[in-house]
């Protein structure tokens, strides 16, 4: 028997957290499809997924909470994986870096670069954040603080071993200009190039002295091996690999696509197929960044506000409604907006619109007019002919759309053609075919057109919306789930009495209103109540800009000088550099707090303060238009 052509399919492994958000769902759905549709295209596919457990940040989360760092993943890890049970996500593997196989395949690896002189013992120094497990360089930081999260960075020195990148990037650039499908999309490749590539790469630390909870350095009892190789090579210590049984390893590697997020790009398509070099192994086929989910255009978290668990979303409207969305909405490759209310609209108009109210018309008119029962079409029309085209070529268009990763639009293709079954329904008014007897034939005919279309449709929605397919088949009572039935023409219906309804519509007025008031509530944090005496206390006057510049020392600053009236010009500091040039400060009439404490910000006095609005979008200077020296109250 010929064996089946294999597909191995990787998402990141993720770190635990008790905060997953729609955006983690992303890569996940992504592979998910992908692994499915290939399954179904009859490939044997291996679908890992996994956590990413070691690491200074988990420490010091466990010791907060007084357990060991494994107590403390060991919940979480069991919540991620309900989540993706709940989203249906069919991975075949879930490797964790805590598993024993994974340790070992580690530590055999570090000592096998580390024998060929590929890893060697240095000294690094750096300016670290705890929190975000990050070494900068002096030019990275931001008013000396770490660049991610603005937090406090240490000066660090300590040995640690290397790995030699730099060895590697002649024999990296000859592999890589025969293999561009190893950076996908394109306009990453050139963010590659010109950006790492080009200026030279420098050999990477490996270990740690500082962090603890970590696979140690199997000959440096000091040494704990930093990050990025005890989660890149999970890849391959998931198959196996450099254990006593590498038959996964040698049917799957290498990857036939690693998805991944943008942000650990450069990771996965430079350090990694370096450390695969390095090992003589092959090198993934292909790495391809996504953009992210953004709520509002900005970054989903917990901090934010704008955070909802994923299984609300499931709990309400169902796995596949939150899987439609994010498979469909985001053009791949690109950042993309996630909003629930755009995500009901899609719901209500794709799936219970388009989708929903075809099936369940077609099954009440076959119920009605056969009581259930079609058979093959006898008489194709020139209508149906057209039709039957379409469907028959569904399969393919779908395939070129998934060979380029274009999950969107290989989406697009199926609804396009749930759009034409909708509308050949009104072309051929089936209810008024079933006034005509001497039409029956006809009504037959046409009623299995449709009948087909869905079962075709939901044949290619498999791999996306699985629930829905199956309940689809379910109601069409076929027994031709498979592509190899995927040809109009395959039997005849005998459909179900009464099925279920896919998709309830939602309210989306309700929503609105609820999503509203949920917003209004998160805002209003009032301070304390003040009297009218305790407010009258602060003297707010108009005031006007006359000249405003950047802080000599600080870049989020602009010192500016301001007229509040009878020839007093105050020297005010304020943080707004970032968003207000200097240049259009002035001239402004602005609110200046009168009588606040002088003080020195960054070595230079600050006589007074401008009121300043601030929201997720936008920082506001307050103005008025009354005179310079108007009291305000
Ligand atoms: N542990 C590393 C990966 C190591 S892989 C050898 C990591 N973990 S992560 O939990 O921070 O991120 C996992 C994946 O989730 C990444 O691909 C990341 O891009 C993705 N996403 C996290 N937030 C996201 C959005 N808002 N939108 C889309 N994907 C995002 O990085």
């Amino acid at each position: 028997m010929e064996n089946k052509k294999t597909y191995y399919v990787t998402t990141p492994i993720y770190y635990p957290s008790d905060n997953f958000h729609v955006g983690h769902c992303y890569t996940t759905c992504i592979a998910d499809a992908l692994a499915r549709y290939k399954r179904e295209k009859g490939y044997d596919v291996f679908f890992l997924t996994g956590s990413d457990e070691h690491g200074q940040k988990i420490e010091d989360r466990a010791k907060k909470a007084g357990v060991s760092p494994k107590e403390f993943v060991d919940p979480i890890i069991a919540n991620a994986k309900d989540l993706w049970q709940s989203l249906n996500i069919s991975y075949d593997k879930f490797i964790r870096t805590t598993d024993d196989e994974h340790v070992k395949c580690v530590q055999k690896i570090f000592q096998k670069l580390y024998e060929q002189g590929d890893i060697y013992k240095g000294t690094y120094e750096g300016w670290y954040c705890t929190p975000c497990e990050a070494f900068w360089t002096e030019a990275q930081l931001v008013d000396g603080k770490c660049p991610d999260c603005g937090r406090d960075v240490v000066l660090t020195k300590e040995d640690a071993y290397f790995f030699k990148l730099s060895k590697y990037q002649k024999q990296f650039e000859e592999y890589l200009a025969s293999h561009r499908d190893l950076m996908q999309p394109e306009s990453r490749y050139n963010e590659m190039v010109n950006n790492f590539l080009k200026p030279g790469l420098k050999d990477l630390c490996v270990s740690r002295a500082s962090v603890k909870w970590g696979i140690p350095v199997p000959f440096d009892d000091g040494q704990t091996i930093y990050v990025w190789i005890d989660a890149l090579t999970n890849y391959i210590s998931a198959l196996g690999y450099l254990s006593d049984d590498e038959s996964l390893f040698e049917k799957y590697w290498p990857a036939d696509l690693h998805l991944i997020g943008k942000e650990i790009f450069r990771f996965h398509t430079i350090i990694w197929p370096i450390i695969l070099m390095a090992l003589g192994l092959p090198l993934p086929k292909k790495v391809y960044g996504h953009g992210w989910l953004t709520i509002d255009g900005g970054k989903i978290s917990k901090s934010k506000g704008n955070y909802k668990d994923p299984r609300e979303f499931i709990k309400d409207y169902g796995a596949d409604t939150l899987r439609y969305y994010i498979l469909s909405e985001v053009p791949f490759g690109s950042d993309g907006n996630f909003s629930e209310l755009l995500m009901v609209e899609r719901r209500n108009s794709d799936l219970a619109n388009i989708l929903g109210n075809l099936v369940n018309r077609t099954i009440t008119m076959t119920n009605k007019y056969f009581d259930g029962e079609v058979t093959r079409i006898s008489n194709i029309t020139e209508l149906d002919k057209e039709v039957i085209i379409g469907l028959n070529h569904m399969e393919k268009d779908v395939e070129a759309k998934m060979e380029a990763l274009d999950i969107p639009n290989a989406l697009a293709v199926i609804f396009n053609n749930l759009k034409r079954l909708n509308k050949y329904i009104d072309e051929t008014t089936p209810w008024i075919l079933a006034k005509d007897e001497s039409q029956k034939g006809r009504l037959n005919d046409v009623l299995y057109m449709i009948l087909e279309g869905i079962r075709l449709c939901a044949l290619e929605l498999k791999a996306f919306i699985p629930e829905t397919a199956e309940k689809i088949f379910d109601a069409l009572d076929t027994k031709y789930r498979t592509f190899e039935y995927a040809k109009v023409g395959t039997s005849g219906f005998k459909v179900v009495k009464k099925p279920e309804i896919l998709f309830e519509r939602i309210d989306e007025e309700a929503l609105k209103a609820r999503l509203e008031s949920e917003e209004a509530e998160a805002k209003i944090e009032h301070l304390p109540e003040v009297t009218i005496d305790d407010f009258s206390k602060v003297e707010l006057v108009v005031g006007k800009v006359l000249e405003s510049k950047k802080h000599p020392d600080a870049d989020r600053l602009l010192v500016s000088q301001v007229d509040i009236g009878s020839g007093e010009i105050r020297q005010i500091v304020t943080g707004i550099a970032e968003f207000v040039k200097p240049e259009d400060l002035v001239g402004t009439k602005v609110i200046v707090v009168a009588n606040l404490k002088p003080a020195k910000i960054k070595g230079v006095e600050s006589k007074g303060m401008l009121l300043v609005g601030e929201d997720d979008e936008l920082v506001n200077v307050l103005t008025s238009t009354c005179k310079v020296g108007t009291r305000i109250r």
